[in-house]
């Protein structure tokens, strides 16, 4: 599949579970473009988003359990370009210390506004340890598999 991975990072944390993210996408295969909101734009990366067969969004939270500014920037340009993709899976990390009901508010938001399929993958701070890691192979295998189950179904209803 063609995976566009879009991250939003300012202390690196999320930096992190992206890198395991693309790892384990490209260990299996699969072709995996790499965008950083904060710094790059869409039109500059991917001038053609309707290519990708699945968009990993990955990001911070904010205040209050918001969406940080560069990621709402993407999303904004995204759905300028094509309109809410169909297949779109989010992960991030956050601090319980915000509060239990803000933890990584982004995630819930992101994946919320774009009635995402996937399960979320919320990490707390830097991933680290054998439990973090796992969780981020097992939601990673679990997206791609459950893409490629969505991707049949559409194909067999288009030819229906
Ligand atoms: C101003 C500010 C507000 C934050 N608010 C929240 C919050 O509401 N919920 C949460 O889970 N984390 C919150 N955090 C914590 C960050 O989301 C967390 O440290 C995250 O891992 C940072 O990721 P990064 O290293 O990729 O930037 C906040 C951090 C900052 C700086």
């Amino acid at each position: 599949m063609q995976i566009l991975l879009a991250l939003a990072s300012l202390s690196g944390n999320t930096r992190e579970v992206a890198r395991a993210v693309r790892a384990r996408c490209e260990a299996a295969g699969h072709a995996l473009t790499w965008l950083e909101t904060d710094i790059q734009s869409l039109a500059e990366v991917a001038p053609d988003p309707r290519r990708y067969d699945l968009f990993l969004l990955g990001s911070w939270t904010d205040n209050a359990g918001r969406t940080p500014a560069e990621m709402k920037r993407f999303i904004a340009e995204l759905v300028a370009a094509m309109g809410k993709p169909p297949r779109v899976a989010v992960f991030g990390t956050g601090e319980t210390q915000w509060g239990e009901e803000y933890f990584c508010g982004a995630v819930q938001r992101i994946a919320t506004f774009f009635n995402s399929p996937f399960p979320r993958l919320s990490i707390e701070q830097m991933p680290h340890g054998v439990r973090d890691a796992l969780a981020i192979t097992t939601w990673t295998d679990k997206v791609l598999a459950d893409c490629k189950k969505l991707s049949h179904a559409d194909h067999h209803r288009h030819v229906a």
